[in-house]
């Protein structure tokens, strides 16, 4: 079973019209939508924003649900001049910008006492997204890229440089990478998907709502083709 994540409603709203034979449960506050999109089984979920909430989010999917797969779906903000609003980013790994200990000699976003600065997602997942993306959404890019997560709207140039110069993020929001840790601690296979709403920058605040509808447009049926080959491979 693939579990589902996105922060808003509006993240996940269209993709659970899809679904079929569904049952909710709620825990935490969070309704767990099991189901089949195009047959291959699935739970859907809003975990609501920030770290918190996504960890807990994927730790239930991870011991409730057994998942062998979690796929973070939504929207972002970029980090690279030539990532456009509408384009998506797909991640190779995600670490939290706004973790900082290096008062005690790590690097900032890394966690004390893990064996990790980023959390890597899944290749293959990776690898099939990339090549269905290009199919189902062709009038946009898709990259494949760092996404640096933290409890934070980024909507300032020299915040945006910093993340940036720092980290060489593709693309930032606010719950992958507490997906990716999660992930990872219960060795599930993770892939984050995010679609560009705005450019993380003085112009964010008028741009996101601006493109959030098109840009979950796209994360939207990225991941429904992707449920369709996956249901084909099964
Ligand atoms: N989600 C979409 N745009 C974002 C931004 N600029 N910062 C954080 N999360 C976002």
């Amino acid at each position: 079973m693939l579990g589902i994540i996105g922060a808003m409603d509006e993240e996940v709203a269209k993709i659970k019209e899809k679904m079929e034979d569904t049952e909710i449960t709620t825990i935490a506050a969070m309704d767990f939508c099991e189901g089949t999109i195009h047959g291959y089984p699935v739970v859907v979920v809003r975990s609501g924003i920030g770290k918190v909430n996504a960890a807990m989010c994927a730790q239930i999917l991870a011991v409730k649900y057994k998942v062998d797969a979690i796929i973070n779906t939504g929207i972002a903000g970029s980090l690279d001049a030539s990532i456009d609003i509408g384009d998506i980013v797909l991640s190779t790994d995600t670490l939290e910008h706004d973790m900082d200990a290096v008062a005690f000699g790590y690097p900032v976003g890394q966690i004390p006492r893990m064996d990790t600065l980023s959390f890597a997602a899944d290749d293959k997942l990776r690898a099939l997204a990339k090549e269905i993306c290009q199919k189902v959404n062709p009038d946009i890019s898709v990259f494949e890229g760092r996404v640096v997560s933290g409890d934070q709207f980024v909507s300032d140039k020299d915040k945006k440089e910093w993340l940036v110069s720092t980290f060489k993020g593709s693309c930032t929001e606010m719950e992958g990478a507490a997906i990716g840790h999660a992930a990872y601690l219960n060795k599930i296979p993770f892939l984050i998907i995010r679609a560009i709403s705005d450019k993380a920058d003085d112009s964010a605040f008028i741009d996101y709502p601006t493109f959030e509808a098109k840009a979950i447009e796209h994360s939207v049926r990225l991941l429904l083709g992707l449920c369709d080959k996956m249901s084909q491979n099964n």
